[in-house]
């Protein structure tokens, strides 16, 4: 359920045309609506009610201020794997005891800077990073609460590239493994074990690897209490999917319950880190067609968004719905919408029945709120694009376009003219 509706003819982001917008920010153009946010917040968060939880917004998915600070105000925290996502969390006001940190690859001065800020836990990834923890701890003389991301070995049944808990993937630490680091953790004078925490993937569109995950944790749990340990947290990740074309994933009030249930009999307060299934149909990117072009084989739309812009469709093959901004009555064919980027992997859509599209017009390409601007590199030495977010029938500017000033500048700087 998202706010971007045709209404007269003509696409709206709450109450504010997408056509107008386009004209004053320019494209391509990212477009969030807050009342989406807002909802799809509320909708996951309340659905844990029954349990005690805090809710951590993986900051990964977007990491723009302004939608941090909205969903901070809601009551979410922040799921981070960076210290640069650190300090965005931080100035966007979510609450130091409320930031999770995970990820494989934490440096030192990350641990350091987390640690002062004082973090609710770090979710620690393998024996060395653990080591690392308890060092960068002792320097700062801070103890270091942490939890082992547990590899539960479970299948997501989604895309390989977001597949994160198979014994094969580079996350986590067997759940056989667990105990005796524990132990070792237990016994460190800086490391306090206080969680247990586990991702299986992204883009889930079923229950059972959550419940399957979550039953694998639970007999760690159990062993952990028989050695002395109190597991206060337990982290079970993001990963809800959402649709973006034919999926039909669980509600999270479906979730909520099937978890809150088998969570009934442990004492813990649960840890969310969801990311898409707050933000991916909270935004579109909008864009408009330069060229028209047929060949032989296919006709091209080329349109000023590119691979650079939304990587979604040329890494992952992700399908992403496309509209015209005003549609007309025009029959349709099947059309490749393609960037200037130059790579034949660079196309939003192949294939796509979409009517003939004249040059000057704008597309909206949903689903584009997560993993959308964040995932936006300058590939091409294309400046990334503006973002937008609707409230009502206000729009702010959230995001300045970059310019080519601003993108050459700090090689620039550093040239040395012969
Ligand atoms: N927690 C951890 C530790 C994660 O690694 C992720 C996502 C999340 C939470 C949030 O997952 P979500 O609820 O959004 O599924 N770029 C890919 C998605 C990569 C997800 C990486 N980790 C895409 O565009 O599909």
């Amino acid at each position: 359920m998202h706010h971007f509706e045709h209404k007269n003819n003509e696409l709206y982001a709450e109450d504010v045309s997408v056509r107008e917008l386009a004209r004053e920010h320019g494209t391509p153009l990212y477009v969030y609506s807050a009342a989406t946010l807002r909802r799809h917040f509320q909708a996951y968060d309340s659905a844990f009610d029954k349990v005690r939880h805090i809710t951590c917004f993986s900051v990964k998915c977007n990491s723009n201020l302004s939608v941090l600070h909205l969903l901070g105000r809601e009551g979410a925290g922040a799921d981070i794997v960076s210290g640069g996502e650190l300090a965005k969390a931080l100035e966007a006001g979510i609450a130091p005891e409320k930031i999770v940190f995970s990820g494989v690859g934490k440096k030192y001065w990350e641990m350091t800077y987390a640690l002062r800020a004082g973090i609710l836990m770090f979710n620690v990834e393998s024996d060395q990073e653990m080591e690392l923890l308890s060092s960068a701890a002792a320097d700062a003389g801070i103890p270091a609460r942490m939890s082992l991301r547990i590899n539960p070995d479970v299948d997501p049944g989604t895309h390989p590239y977001i597949s994160t808990g198979l014994k094969k993937n580079k996350f986590g630490i067997a759940i056989e493994r667990a105990p005796e680091l524990y132990a070792r953790a237990g016994e460190d004078p800086w490391l306090e074990p206080v969680g247990i925490d586990c991702h299986i993937g992204s883009q889930l569109t079923q229950i059972s690897p959550f419940l399957e995950s979550l039953e694998r944790l639970k007999e760690l749990y159990t062993r952990l209490q028989k050695m002395g340990l109190s597991i206060n947290y337990l982290d079970l990740g993001g990963g809800l999917g959402i649709t973006y074309g034919e999926e039909d994933p669980p509600h999270p009030g479906e979730l909520g319950e099937a978890l809150s249930d088998a969570l009934a009999d442990m004492d813990v307060t649960l840890v969310l880190e969801p990311g898409r299934v707050i933000a991916g149909n909270a935004g579109i990117m909008v864009t408009r067609t330069l060229y028209t072009k047929e060949t032989e084989l296919k006709h091209f739309t080329v349109v000023d968004a590119a691979m650079n812009d939304l990587i979604r469709p040329s890494y992952y093959g992700a399908y992403h719905r496309i509209a015209e901004v005003t549609p007309q009555d025009r029959e349709v064919a099947p059309r490749d919408v393609v960037g200037p980027v130059c790579e034949t992997g660079d196309f939003l859509a192949q294939d796509r029945e979409l009517p003939f599209i004249e040059p000057g017009e704008l597309l909206a390409t949903f689903s584009a709120g997560g993993y959308g601007f964040a995932m936006a590199s300058q590939y091409n030495s294309r400046p990334r694009g503006a973002e937008v977010l609707v409230d009502g029938d206000r729009a702010h500017l959230i995001r300045e376009r970059e310019t080519v000033e601003e993108m050459i500048a700090p090689e620039k700087r550093l040239l040395k003219r012969e």
